[in-house]
């Protein structure tokens, strides 16, 4: 029967091939061991593993890779051109160089089943399986089983694992981190100790030196935690009493808590659908319609009567506001920026204005940083710093750190108690030479989870536009289950967060604001389905691993309607 396949002499052949009948083969490369049944097509350049089952009637293009031990059901059929066409523009028939070949590559052990179509320029991740009948339109995460038309993600096969569970997954381990530095950490207690300096000195000037550096910017001031150096900047940038400053509604009371505390009024604009940071449409359509110009020019507040003195991004979860159209808005309306970068020490922003990226922190009048100890660089205590370009702002916030006073016991005005404690910036100084590799920790986990969790429909995957490079302080989802999908989580020994459950405008604080349910309905939906899962540099693979699981196993309960 051997007379009726069709085998051209470039094909590579490996050692003991089995071929069935009707077969066509041409310049394909075939492994070892491999099993090839009855009409099936392989084309040039299609490279077949060792040890595969390429079942009847299946068609495999140019540019298919089908690695080492992969099972193809019956008449599987791959597509190597996203805009195939018989024609030319001229309307000649096709040839070669009138199509782009892409890839489709299925990693070992992955099972397709019978029926199935992969669309081009796929990756079928190691051992996973596709189910019987689906159109896979995008990739498939290693050892997913994803089915469906388009094939999605029902659940993740839990590889066999002899090593004991990884048990309870917390929401943050702030271990790991101190035990590394164990030893360097000490000696800063130490040398406090023997020297008795526990308040500014040394030590706070050498680590604002540092931080400055860290943040591209000419001044640090550490100050006590992120709150004062928020509230510090604002004062010092010339916020005054019964100013407005326009913020958001998702964010750590904290910010508003600070403008309250400069004596200002917190006015409110929604966020933006995808990066859940300040939405610049909302501002502007807020600067154009909120306010007016009074007769000596002055922005002022239609809602509270009051002048409009500043806004304050903030850049949420470690993801970077969009800065060029937020900078040119408040130019445009004589407003000061300031940022609230307490989640986001060492993140990036691409300015299109300026044609760089630029950190973190060295784009507003000021910014404030938290070195609260749960932030990407934290202390062990409270601790915060203004990071400014502005060498007068600098020195004006480091007399408001120290009760207003230039030298001792000489007022320029009334200050605060904000310094930072020297041991806290000793620590911080260890510290920091390494949150450059936990941020690309941080990184690879927030990779992982998004290459683990796309294909599911279930979980929405945080957005990082192409001008940000986020630090992932927290790795925020979105499920419209969320507190199923929570204490299906909790369930499992996985700890989880809400970041935050209640948006400013609606928390009981700011009842005095007027501010109704619905005023801001992005702000608002956000927060009803936000979940944040386990994020932090030391969390293993098979933490993670065991995260994804869970998600895809809450995922596959919901799809398939056998609630929990
Ligand atoms: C967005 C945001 N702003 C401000 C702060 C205040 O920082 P701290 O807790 O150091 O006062 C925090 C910290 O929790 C924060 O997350």
């Amino acid at each position: 029967m051997n007379s009726h396949n069709c085998i051209s002499s470039d094909v590579k052949m490996g050692e003991n091939v089995r071929l069935s009948n009707f077969i066509n083969l041409y310049g394909c490369e075939i492994g070892n061991n491999t099993k090839i049944g009855a009409f099936v097509e392989i084309q040039k350049n299609a490279r077949i593993g060792d040890s595969c089952k390429i079942s009847s009637h299946s068609f495999i293009c140019e540019g298919v890779v089908i690695e080492d031990g992969v099972f193809i059901g019956h008449g599987v059929m791959f597509i190597n051109d996203s805009y195939p066409r018989a024609t030319t523009l001229d309307g000649e028939l096709q040839t070669e160089s009138d199509w782009k070949v892409e890839r489709t590559v299925i990693k070992k052990g992955a099972s397709i089943g019978s029926g199935t179509t992969i669309l081009s320029n796929i990756t079928v991740g190691e051992n996973a399986m596709v189910g019987a009948g689906s159109v896979v339109t995008k990739d498939v995460p290693r050892n997913a089983i994803v089915a469906g038309n388009p094939a999605r993600v029902l659940r993740l096969i839990e590889p066999v694992d002899t090593k004991p569970d990884v048990g309870a997954i917390p929401f943050l381990d702030l271990v790991p981190p101190h035990l590394e530095l164990e030893s360097e950490l000490v000696q800063v207690f130490r040398s406090g100790l023997h020297t008795a300096g526990f308040v500014g000195g040394p030590m706070v000037e050498k680590f604002e030196n540092s931080f400055a550096m860290f943040c591209d910017v000419g001044h640090c001031v550490a100050v006590s935690s992120g709150t004062d150096a928020l509230r510090f900047a604002l004062m010092a940038s010339g916020v005054h009493s019964g100013d407005v400053v326009v913020t958001v509604p998702n964010t750590f009371i904290a910010t508003t808590e600070a403008i309250s505390q400069a004596g200002a009024i917190p006015e409110f604009v929604d966020i933006d659908e995808h990066t859940l940071n300040m939405s610049v449409e909302r501002l502007q359509l807020y600067l154009e319609r909120d306010c007016a110009r009074d007769s000596s020019g002055r922005l002022m507040s239609l809602r509270s009567g009051r002048q409009v003195a500043a806004v304050v991004t903030v850049h949420l979860y470690g993801q970077m506001a969009d800065m060029d159209p937020i900078l040119r808005l408040a130019s445009q309306y004589g407003l000061q920026v300031i940022e609230d970068a307490c989640q986001a020490h060492g993140a990036e922003y691409f300015s299109r204005d300026l044609n760089r990226w630029m950190k973190a922190g060295s784009m507003g009048r000021a910014a404030a940083f938290s070195f609260y100890p749960g932030k990407n660089l934290g202390a062990c205590g409270e601790g915060g710093a203004v990071t400014t370009n502005d060498a007068e702002l600098a020195g004006t916030i480091k007399m408001l750190r120290d009760h207003g006073q230039a030298k001792k016991y000489y007022h320029e005005m009334e200050g605060y108690n904000g310094r930072m404690d020297a041991i806290q910036a000793g620590l911080l100084q260890v510290k920091l030479p390494h949150l450059a590799r936990w941020t690309e920790q941080r990184r690879s986990r927030a990779v992982e989870y998004s290459r683990l969790l796309a294909a599911s429909e279930a979980i929405a995957l945080p957005y990082e536009p192409p001008w940000s490079r986020a630090v992932y302080h927290l790795y925020v989802t979105r499920s419209n289950d969320r507190e199923g999908l929570m204490s299906h989580l909790k369930h499992a020994g996985i700890d989880t967060g809400i970041h935050y459950p209640i948006p400013l405008h609606l928390q009981n604080a700011y009842a005095s604001l007027n501010y109704g349910r619905g005023a801001f309905p992005v702000a608002e939906r956000a927060a009803a389905e936000i979940i944040s899962l386990p994020m932090f540099p030391q969390l293993s693979a098979r933490q993670q691993n065991k995260v994804a699981v869970e998600v895809l196993a809450f995922a596959s309960k919901s799809l398939l309607g056998t609630g929990r």
